[in-house]
């Protein structure tokens, strides 16, 4: 067992020095604004990836399946993008990362093919529709937001056709698909993470 030695000067500092978070969960408002302000990013972030995939591959025959994709994300951000001023929310700080971060994605997984953009596609597409769900079922219990939740239902059953459209163009059978997918779904975990919180 170990000895206790001399405590160190720091454990004796006065409880003031620490800093501690605030015991409870954030306010409904607050959540709500945080719920906005991440789909806000992320839809920002989906129409940048797809943008990216159309730089490379917007003239393969894929281009017109990607540009449908495209144009539903661009209503999608367009709806968050009316919503954030209404609801006085302030947009994720992380605006100028995801703009070159989304497009670099797209971007390099055209670069390594059609299969791969659409692996990117599934991936991404998949875990934005966990998270609506799991928005939807917080707002399940605000029928104040009744609104909200059917807007979100909305765009995550087009998210959900876009995996779709990616699954039935072969995305697993990008190269090294399994890696390919793990990688940018923790990507886009930790983007979901940052922009609810910057
Ligand atoms: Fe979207
Ligand atoms: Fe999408």
């Amino acid at each position: 067992m170990t000895r206790r030695h001399a405590p160190d000067p720091d454990d004796l500092a006065p409880p003031k020095r620490r800093r501690r978070r605030l015991p409870g969960d954030p306010p409904a408002e607050a959540s709500v604004a945080r719920m906005l302000r991440v789909d806000q990013a992320g839809e920002y972030g989906a129409r940048r990836i797809y943008e990216g995939q159309l730089a490379v591959l917007g003239r393969s025959k894929a281009g017109p399946t990607i540009r449908h994709m495209y144009e539903q994300e661009r209503e999608h951000l367009a709806t968050f993008d009316g919503l954030l001023p209404e609801r006085r929310v302030r947009p994720t700080l992380l605006s100028p990362f995801w703009h070159m971060a989304g497009f670099a994605l797209g971007a390099a997984t055209a670069l390594m093919g059609e299969r791969a953009a659409m692996a990117c596609t599934v991936a991404v597409e998949e875990t934005i529709d966990r998270h609506y769900a799991g928005q939807a079922e917080v707002l399940e219990t605000r029928p104040e937001e009744a609104g909200l939740r059917d807007t979100i239902e909305r765009f995550r059953a087009e998210e959900l056709e876009h995996r779709d459209i990616g699954l039935a163009h072969e995305a697993e059978q990008a190269p090294a698909y399994p890696l390919l997918s793990a990688a940018i779904k923790a990507g886009s975990r930790a983007a979901i993470w940052l922009s609810e919180r910057f």
